[in-house]
């Protein structure tokens, strides 16, 4: 008997043979389809190959696709555990001819590999098609030999198969399986064909038309193939069991609960619901979906606390479901080993919402228990009682409901939503009361109509999304116009949006002939996503899908630098001391900034020893870890929380690096996006540190190829530095301080020299003296003279004379004068230098003039007039 695993691989090697490309699973967050909660199909990675938007290098592929339906179209959440046959998460294998082969060949293969391969009777197999698709049977009829008898017209949408409500579509061929008449049950198309009986195992789509929208179908370019066998269900039927729960990968995950529990399965609702599950949740989160209260992540809460009550019901005193994920990765890993990669994020993720849920599920499951003791089977609970298990017991409508439904009590829903809009309203007043209402009321009323924006930016930079809400200059408006700019808003987004000092992205959305430029990415209320767009051409309405491409070159750099920071901030910590507290930061595509506690500057070694800290971590290469935990969890293990950001209850926690022990080198609460590996940062080097008030310092710094650049362009400089000082680069600093040194005693030298010229060179030469009224004056008009030296000049000229007049003009290069008198002690009672220097100063083209009897400055404009001035000087003197 072939277990779960060979199955798949028999299935996918027999299209191997037959000319198909075996493709990986498309993640379970569809990148190409903005409208689908969840991948739900094989088609749905190849759905825009079969409209021919897509190429690809093949044109046949065969895949083993993960599903989950949950949430939207294809939701089957609430049966799980009560039927055979209903999953949450599934895999879909499936071939698929892109304009290839059409119905005659996907026939013969399907039929070969069912009755040859997988061995299964001819005479237990039956087909349905669709009423007017008589092709297909006379293929059916030829092909496989089946009597008409086994071949069912089914008139209903039952073999017509659509993805969505748009998408590819066509009529669809199924093949069942007739597990006999001990079995109760009927043929497809008969009231009882629900039943165990005629189980289908295969849905062949002839994919033909596009459906544009409700009314709205073409033909696709080329007719394809598109086929879905749930692997669980032909596991049953070649296991030779009508009830997917007792496959082997069901068998060995519900012993496992069994194991755990201590109790028994013997065909329990609650293990079946524990271990589908914990197959949906586990790969949700290892597709990076984390619970929320808000789209994807909600869903996936409500899978999972739909669990972990049944774990309650179990009797399990402990959080369980985190300790399943050994088996599931036993089971599953081998085949899809990005749940091996992200089993120690399952297994958190897992402990903590169970933990987190487990503190109030008792007590809500004691009020539920009160409050419908009286309510017999047919009841409806009020709905306000499910709003309040809602609202502060954490349990889903549908927990509430799955709770009630065994013993057939039903959920008054229209009350429960009646609660819940009462709750919105109150918000609502709130907000008109807060002073942000009245500019900021565009967003509140787009937060309240549209929810929050998905942010898909963790996983992707493309995805496509569906325009919800158009803004420009404070308005609503239905379109922006070519060249227009405005805000977008959209269901969900791969574009980060600036916080936590990280900024927005740029980049484009494209389609149906419009092309955006998206220019910043901004939060509204805290998850309202704000594209700032320009549109460049075409026409952008809401509405309208839209693929979206975040700048990859742009987000890269950015993810390094927000990388570079955190490691930045712990070897800032490890060489300054614990005081190190993270003030701010900003993280740009060229280069990051840091603010951060320390009440000195950083000396050249510590810098020095900050970024080789830091660029050690990078080299070892290891993983970038992000989990999500609880906040007082988080900061008790050690994560250091951002300046100035507001935590959820729960957050992302981003490690890096090996530290001592154990610990990861740096571990911060973060919403910001990362590098895988440290190793992608390229390269830290710090370009500047400062001061930004008193008592925090600021460094910069650039990553990656910007840093390269930049000490490119550096040793670039000093090599020419080095070049024009004629020595090698290691000498070029001695040798230009020996430069600088000896440039400063040349211009003492000189000055010297210019003095010593001025007074009329070498000592003992009186030369240049004269005697006025029996006063010695000397007379002297200089240039060459820094101004302020003129005073030295003047008592210079004073001690030579002994006793004396000195009168100096000194000439600047731009024409102006300076003058100066000095007069010696003893003549200071008949001779007031402040006088003297005012009668020079007027000839200069100055007015006044100060000082003192014995020494006195003043300037002028017309250095020209230096001789008259000092013939002026000589006249007042005589005349004193
Ligand atoms: N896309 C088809 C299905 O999901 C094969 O059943």
């Amino acid at each position: 008997m072939s277990g779960v695993n060979q199955i798949r691989q028999t299935f996918l090697d027999y299209f191997d043979k037959n000319g198909h490309e075996v493709v990986a699973s498309s993640p379970l967050v569809p990148r190409n389809d903005p409208t689908l909660m969840f991948t739900n199909a094989g088609m749905v990675q190849f759905k825009n190959v079969f409209t021919g938007v897509e190429r690809r290098p093949y044109s046949r592929a065969v895949t083993s696709q993960k599903c989950v339906r949950a949430g939207g179209k294809h939701n089957d959440l609430d049966n799980v555990g009560y039927t055979a046959r209903h999953h949450t998460f599934f895999e879909m294998l499936g071939n698929f001819s892109f304009g290839d082969y059409f119905k005659d060949r996907a026939i013969e293969l399907a039929w070969n590999l069912v009755t040859r391969e997988f061995g299964l009777p001819e005479d237990r197999l039956l087909v349905t098609v669709f009423a007017e698709d008589d092709e297909a049977s006379g293929l059916w009829r030829r092909i496989a030999g089946l009597p008409e008898s086994r071949i069912l017209r089914i008139p209903t949408s039952d073999n017509f198969w659509q993805m969505g409500d748009t998408g590819p579509c066509g009529p669809c061929s199924e093949i069942f399986y007739d597990h006999g008449e001990h079995i109760p049950g009927g043929p497809p198309g008969s009231p009882d064909q629900d039943g165990d009986r005629f189980i289908e195992i295969w849905n062949l789509v002839f994919m033909q038309f596009d459906q544009l929208a409700p009314g709205e179908r073409v033909q696709l370019p080329r007719p394809s193939i598109d086929t879905g066998m749930g692997l669980e269900r032909i596991a049953a039927v070649l296991q030779g069991t009508h009830d997917n729960y007792q496959i082997d990968l069901f068998r060995a995950l519900i012993h496992a609960i069994e194991d755990l529990t201590g109790v028994r399965a013997d065909g329990q609702a609650s293990h079946r619901v524990i271990a589908d599950h914990l197959r949906a949740s586990s790969f949700l989160v290892a597709d990076g979906v984390l619970p929320s209260n808000e789209g994807r992540g909600y869903v996936l809460r409500r899978i999972m606390r739909r669990a972990m009550r049944h774990a309650q019901l179990l009797g399990a005193r402990e959080p369980l479901m985190y300790r399943l994920v050994p088996s599931l990765v036993r089971e599953m890993g081998q085949a899809y080993p990005e749940l091996i990669r992200a089993e120690p994020l399952i297994t958190e993720t897992l402990k903590l919402e169970e933990t987190r849920f487990r503190k109030t599920l008792e007590r809500g499951l004691s009020i539920l228990d009160d409050s419908s003791a009286q309510l017999s089977a047919g009841d409806q609970l009020p709905g306000d009682v499910a709003f309040t298990l809602y609202d502060t017991y954490g349990f889903p409508l549908d927990l509430t409901q799955d709770a009630l439904k065994a013993r057939g009590v039903s959920v008054d829903v229209e009350g429960f939503n009646a609660a819940m809009e009462l709750q919105r309203e109150k918000a609502r007043a709130a907000w008109a009361g807060s002073g942000e209402a009245a500019t900021e009321a565009v967003w509140y009323s787009l937060r309240e109509r549209l929810g929050a924006t998905e942010f898909l930016g963790y996983e992707t930079e493309n995805a496509e999304g569906v325009v919800l809400a158009l803004v420009r200059n404070g308005q609503e408006v239905e379109a922006l116009e070519e060249g227009e700019t405005g805000i977008a808003i959209l269901n969900q987004t791969p574009f980060y949006a600036e916080s936590g000092g990280q900024v927005g992205d740029s980049g484009n959305m494209t389609g149906e002939g419009t092309k955006v430029r998206v220019t910043d990415t901004e939060k509204k209320l805290g998850d309202l996503f704000a594209h700032q767009v320009v549109v460049e051409s075409g026409r952008l309405r809401t509405g309208q899908s839209l693929e979206l491409a975040v700048d990859h070159a742009r987000r890269s750099a950015i993810r390094a630098n927000h990388s570079a920071t955190h490691l930045l901030h712990e070897a800032l910590r490890q060489v300054l001391g614990d005081h190190v507290a993270q003030k701010g930061s900003l993280v740009a595509p060229d280069r990051l900034r840091f603010d951060f506690s320390h009440p000195k500057p950083l000396s050249e070694t510590e810098a020095a020893e900050v970024e080789d800290i830091a660029n050690r971590v990078l080299l070892e290469n290891e993983p970038v870890v992000t989990k999500l935990m609880a906040v007082d969890a988080a900061i008790e293990s050690g994560a250091r929380a951002l300046f100035g950001e507001k935590y959820g209850d729960e957050v992302r926690v981003v490690s890096m690096g090996r530290g001592s022990g154990n610990r990861p080198f740096s571990v911060e609460l973060c919403g910001g996006t990362h590098v895988q590996r440290t190793g992608d940062i390229g390269l830290i080097r710090l370009v500047s540190e400062s001061a930004v008030a008193s008592g925090v310092r600021r460094i910069e710094a650039m990553t990656g190829d910007t840093a390269r650049h930049h000490l490119t362009s550096e040793s670039r400089h000093l090599l020419n530095l080095a070049g024009l000082l004629k020595t090698p680069v290691e000498e070029a600093s001695d040798r230009l301080s020996a430069l600088i040194e000896e440039k400063r005693r040349l211009e003492r030298d000189l000055q010297d020299a210019r003095r010593k010229l001025a007074m009329g060179g070498g000592s003992g030469d009186a030369g240049g003296v004269k005697d006025v009224s029996g006063i010695k004056l000397m007379a002297r008009a200089v240039s060459g003279v820094e101004m302020r030296d003129l005073k030295s000049l003047a008592d210079d000229g004073k001690k030579r004379l002994g006793s004396g007049v000195v009168a100096i003009v000194g000439v600047a290069e731009d024409g102006k004068a300076g003058i100066v008198v000095g007069v010696t002690d003893d003549l200071t009672n008949r001779v007031d230098a402040v006088s003297l220097v005012r009668a020079g100063a007027e000839v200069l083209g100055g007015k006044g003039g100060g000082g003192r009897r014995d020494m006195a400055q003043a300037g002028g404009p017309n250095g020209a007039q230096a001789e008259a001035a000092l013939a002026a000087v000589e006249a007042a003197l005589t005349a004193a």
